[in-house]
């Protein structure tokens, strides 16, 4: 049994409004506002608390070595992006990562996909300005379809608490699909045919990489048949194929209009999805987005950038986990491919020595984003591998371990990030660019980068 959460003294959905300071942007009609929220929270729930409990008690098993978290997505999904195929396509390449991991580290593998929710982005500045008919004009940023629209137009960039309705229905609808598909069998490991992209037998599809799926395809389908016939029962654990929800819970307007208590079961559960997170520029140990997580049961994760004091890190779990409930905290570190033997080990033994268990997660993304000389917002490969390297090599010398990886990545043959078999260069970059925010890895780039990956978790 896990041990009863502490009470939170002081905590109610609604505590974070008093903090201040929680968003970037405002809406500028409170009523409007307010029908909207009353209508959320009267919608059904998107996810339920037997799952977020079952993905606590997974994240709890990757805490203690016996898991490992595979956590990927779109940077920002856009509400136009919700189509079958680009769903589809999202699961395939989960799934195929997650089949290379399963094989490399002989763990069962989490998977969470940064889907069915994850419309909000945070921006640098919570202004745009662009020079229009020879004028300066200074608009909101986008800040996500959950928020506004990208067109640099007044309309458009105007907070428009509607868009919070058409989110949570593109997250149903999503979430809708990918519960038939997983159910009726799509995600049957016996059958890693069925997830097979349409380009997989492209020509464009590096040899190397594809012939090492294929065999490794081969191999597992081979040791799975030979274990059912020793009638292995952990198997059971291995083939069954979840997907969980995550997205970073930056609208605490949204998260807090579907918290709420479920019959039978202690405390307050934001069931938008099922691990919410909260992003590098909103984790003050005291500020609004602390204040509202940590009166959820939900598994929290936390980014983690270059700039966080392991002080301060050690203080938000504490407020987030003060009955050091396994499972329930997962730091994200993007610290960049060349700071982690400088900042890591200071983090680890901070958390260690000051807030009990957490999950560590490396995101090898965030902090690795480069523009090229002509504007293009890019990511290396190799920067990206280095990072995910070097996290795992600090934690195995600081005598901790790295439970999960956290990837921008899409199902799409996009040209964004640089590098990987294919060799895409940055004057490729402009033939297929999609993304609206951060560069992601594509269909072929995450594959190869999960076998490099599992090459790695075979070496440590
Ligand atoms: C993100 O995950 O898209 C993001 C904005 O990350 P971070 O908060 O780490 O910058
Ligand atoms: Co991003």
């Amino acid at each position: 049994m896990p041990p009863t959460p502490e009470p939170n003294p002081g905590w109610s959905p609604d505590t974070w409004q008093q903090v201040g300071g929680a968003h970037q942007f405002e809406y500028d009609d409170p009523q409007d506002l307010a029908r909207v929220l009353v209508q959320l929270a009267a919608f059904p729930p998107l996810v339920t608390s037997w799952e977020i409990e079952r993905l606590k008690k997974e994240l709890a098993q990757a805490q203690a070595g016996e898991r490992f978290l595979l956590q990927g997505g779109d940077c920002a999904e856009m509400l136009r992006d919700c189509t079958p195929g680009a769903i589809t396509n999202k699961l395939k390449i989960l799934l195929q990562m997650s089949l290379v991991l399963v094989h490399a580290s002989k763990k069962p593998v989490i998977r969470v996909g940064r889907f069915a929710g994850q419309y909000a982005k945070p921006r640098s500045s919570p202004t745009e300005t662009r020079v229009v008919d020879g004028q300066g004009v200074t608009l909101p940023s986008y800040f996500g379809d959950l928020v506004n629209a990208p067109e640099f137009e007044p309309q458009a960039r105007r907070p428009d608490p509607m868009q919070m309705l058409r989110a949570y229905t593109r997250s149903a609808l999503s979430l809708n699909f990918i519960r038939s598909l997983v159910e009726g069998g799509f995600a049957d490991l016996h059958h890693p045919e069925y997830w097979d992209l349409s380009f997989f037998s492209h020509a464009s599809l590096a040899p190397v990489v594809r012939d090492r799926y294929e065999r490794m395809v081969e191999r597992l389908g081979d040791g799975l048949r030979f274990m059912e016939a020793l009638g292995e029962r952990t198997i059971d654990d291995l083939t069954r194929v979840e997907f969980f929800t995550s997205h970073e819970g930056l609208n605490l307007y949204y998260e807090q209009a579907q918290t709420r208590t479920v019959p039978r079961r202690e405390g307050w559960y934001d069931l938008t999805t099922h691990m919410p997170w909260i992003g590098d520029r909103a984790r003050q140990p005291d500020g609004a987005h602390v204040e509202f997580f940590r009166g959820v049961r939900n598994p929290v994760g936390v980014k983690i950038g270059a700039e966080a004091d392991p002080a301060q890190i050690a203080r938000v779990c504490q407020r987030l986990n003060p009955g050091d409930e396994p499972g329930k905290v997962v730091l994200i570190t993007r610290l960049g491919a060349e700071r982690v033997r400088d900042l890591l080990p200071r983090l680890i033994s901070r958390v260690a020595d000051a807030a009990g268990r957490v999950l560590w997660v490396c995101d090898p993304m965030h902090a690795n984003t480069q523009s090229t000389t002509s504007g293009i917002k890019t990511r290396s490969f190799d920067a990206i591998l280095a990072e995910l390297e070097t996290t795992f090599e600090t934690h195995a010398a600081c005598g901790s371990h790295l439970g999960g990886v956290h990837f921008e990545l899409t199902g799409e043959d996009v040209t964004e990030c640089v590098g990987g078999a294919a060799g895409v260069t940055e004057a490729d970059l402009s033939t297929r660019y999609a993304s609206f925010c951060d560069p992601r890895l594509n269909y072929q780039q995450a594959l190869e980068m999960a076998m490099r990956l599992g090459t790695l978790m075979g070496r440590t």
